[in-house]
């Protein structure tokens, strides 16, 4: 007879009532607040790219960096303003593309009428003077002087987040989740679920929080592991939270049909 009959893990559903009440509610608390940090999260990355809402550029802004491109290059790019001609835009385009020789180009004199500063004047400043007026005018966006349009021209980084950061933040992260998944994982296994089906979705988080924080590092250097991140945190998370309901199910739904008689 094997070791695991002689000694059988204890049940969940064997425990005094108000003890299984009180995982029950232990195991609530602890998936609100993991759904109140993920709101945080949200909020927290939210306007890393400039875009509304939490994207994966954000998540990727703050492990890996990102380029935000010029505004005029996607400006143009996107057709804007509509009725520029297609040798116009892609003289600009071209122009925009070489920011070494931004300046020195801009109103380079042998280019005559293809100049950027040229091109712009006649193009462009109609709506973006800053005394423009009109229907389709708009003046919050200047392009008159050079002075204007350089911000507008670079291409913009975003910075990582220092590895002191990550490295903190990791400190405080990877043992709390892993030792949550840890208690949920063993508790789990003490209820009536199959426990090769609580084995199975624990491993899968676990893993996925192994490739999760493995990712914060190796995001830095090359961004397909920002996927690691989402993919992984998802993964432990989607663990977490079945886990954690098989557990709270389990504690509240009382052992029918027991004739050993120690529900109580
Ligand atoms: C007919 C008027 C009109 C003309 C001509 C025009 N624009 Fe605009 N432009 C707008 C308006 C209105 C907006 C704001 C709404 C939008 O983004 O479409 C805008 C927005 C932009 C923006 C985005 C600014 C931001 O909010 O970051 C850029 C860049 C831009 N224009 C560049 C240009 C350039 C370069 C040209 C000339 C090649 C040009 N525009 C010609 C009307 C114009």
């Amino acid at each position: 007879m094997s070791k695991a009959t002689t000694n059988p893990m204890p049940r969940l559903c064997q425990l005094p009532l108000l003890v299984r009440w009180s995982v029950a509610v232990l195991t609530l608390v602890l998936l609100g607040g993991y759904v109140v940090s993920g709101i945080h999260m949200a909020w927290h990355y939210d306007n890393r790219d400039g875009v509304e809402g939490l994207t994966l550029d954000d998540i990727r802004g703050h492990y890996h960096g990102v380029s935000v491109p010029s505004p005029l290059i996607d400006a143009l790019e996107a057709g804007h303003p509509e009725d520029l001609p297609d040798r116009e835009r892609s003289l600009l385009l071209d122009w925009l593309n070489d920011p070494t020789n931004l300046a020195m180009s801009f109103d380079d004199f042998d280019l005559g009428d293809d100049a950027p500063a040229e091109l712009i004047a006649v193009n462009c400043l109609s709506c973006h003077a800053r005394n423009a007026t009109g229907p389709d005018a708009y003046p919050q966006v200047p392009l008159e002087y050079f002075d204007d349009i350089q911000p507008l021209a670079i291409s913009r980084e975003i910075n990582p987040t220092t590895t002191d950061i990550i490295a903190m933040s990791q400190h405080t992260h990877a043992p709390v989740m892993a030792v949550i998944l840890l208690v949920l994982g063993l508790v789990g296994v003490m209820t009536r679920a199959p426990k090769a089906l609580v084995g199975l979705i624990t491993l899968i988080g676990a893993i996925g929080l192994g490739a999760d924080m493995a990712a914060w590092w190796l995001a830095r250097q090359d961004d397909t592991w920002v996927y690691a991140i989402v993919g992984g945190g998802f993964a432990y998370s989607a663990a977490t939270g079945l886990v954690g309901l098989i557990i709270v199910l389990d504690c509240l739904i009382p052992a029918f049909g027991r004739s050993s008689g120690d529900e109580s």
